[in-house]
């Protein structure tokens, strides 16, 4: 992220709409960015307990936690490649989440939701 410029978080609607009728826990945002997907889903699931939002920029992540501030208590941010999103969890004793979101440079988005919670 090169500077504090506005950001648009792609497919945010899609996203809110996925998840509208789970009940969200432990959250992980794999690509945190700016944190625009993350406060839309803090704003609409206040029952998330945890909140773990991974980018490898560091500019990045000085912006989430910014915008993220109404929600410090539950919010982690991790300053990592989500390549490393398993083992990071794992060491971080997170056993499972309730949510999964993640989008790329490239304007792919993918959501993992299962009835069953994810598993590390
Ligand atoms: C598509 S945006 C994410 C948008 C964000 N969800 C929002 O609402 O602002 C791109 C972000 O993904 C991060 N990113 C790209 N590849 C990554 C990777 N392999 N691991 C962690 N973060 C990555 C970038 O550093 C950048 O901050």
């Amino acid at each position: 992220m090169q500077s504090k410029r506005p950001h648009i978080s792609i497919l945010e609607d899609e996203m809110a709409a996925f998840f509208a009728e789970s009940e969200l826990k432990v959250y992980v945002d794999g690509t945190v960015g700016a944190g625009g997907h993350a406060k839309r889903i803090l704003e609409e699931h206040p029952e998330i307990e945890r909140f773990i939002g991974f980018d490898q920029d560091p500019q990045a992540l000085s912006i989430a936690k910014e915008t993220l501030a109404p929600w410090s208590d539950k919010v982690e941010l991790i300053h990592a490649n989500f390549e490393d999103i398993s083992k990071t969890l794992s060491k971080m004793k997170v056993k499972a989440v309730s949510g999964f979101f993640l989008t790329s440079e490239f304007h792919l988005c993918s959501s993992i939701k299962s009835k069953r919670d994810l598993v590390f």
